[in-house]
């Protein structure tokens, strides 16, 4: 059944969700069609609509992904800390309690209700600015669009993006095409506990608008 949110509302409270994934409760894949079906209405190079969403509801395939997954973050969290992107625990709360909300995402993944890999077409490692400006703009829309109609369902997702460190063994395991596909993220899809999301904390819209000009 669809909340009742305004439109400023949706747009401000759909929230990367990790702690408060319902793992428990089955999700249909009538409801998951249904909010792609209003993704799918998002904008797109050409219109050509070249992407191919695949949404993995085998417990078995689920697992094996979040295996890649942890995987992946471990290596992730190793070359973070390196590159010196990491901050230690107590100097900054929000950092260490987004850092506890990934960790905790990454030991329940296993037990989503599904995961959705959005892909597009090609491959970009050589590609100019155009092209992938072109490839991206042509289904990042689409999938914020798709977090938005769970999350006015009552379900919720994360956007991740670090599986894609073990992005060619998911396509061997999904039976992705080699080197002619390539793979945005893994949303895991599940109803949320509890609808009552918050807005964040940003930057303001005048910190960052440099008027006619740079
Ligand atoms: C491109 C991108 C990649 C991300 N990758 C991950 C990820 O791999 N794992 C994860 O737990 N969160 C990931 N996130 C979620 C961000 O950490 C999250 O959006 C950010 O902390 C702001 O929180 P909010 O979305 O609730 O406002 C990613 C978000 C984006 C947009």
């Amino acid at each position: 059944m669809a909340l009742q949110l305004s439109t400023d509302e949706l747009l401000t409270t759909t929230r990367t969700v990790r702690k408060r994934l319902d793992f428990e409760k089955p999700v249909s894949r009538q409801i998951i069609q249904d909010c792609l079906d209003l993704a799918l209405q998002a904008p797109n190079g050409s219109n050509l609509q070249q992407w191919r969403w695949l949404v993995v509801d085998d417990p078995e395939r689920i697992g094996r992904l979040a295996a890649l997954y942890n995987e992946a973050i471990a290596e992730y969290s190793k070359q973070y800390i390196e590159e010196g992107f990491s901050k230690a625990p107590g100097v900054d709360p929000a950092f260490d309690r987004m850092n506890e909300s990934v960790a905790h995402l990454a030991e329940n993944l296993h037990r989503s209700p599904a995961l959705v890999i959005p892909c597009m077409p090609g491959r970009m490692e050589n590609a100019g600015i155009f092209d992938q400006s072109s490839q991206w703009g042509s289904l990042l829309p689409a999938i914020w669009s798709f977090m938005l109609a769970l999350r006015s369902r009552g379900l919720g997702s994360a956007w991740t993006t670090v599986h894609l460190h073990r992005e060619k063994e998911a396509a061997e395991l999904l039976g992705i095409p080699e080197g002619r596909w390539t793979q945005a993220g893994l949303f895991p899809v599940a109803y949320t506990l509890g609808n009552d999301f918050k807005r964040a904390p940003r930057k303001t819209a005048e910190s960052v608008i440099r008027w006619n000009g740079w």
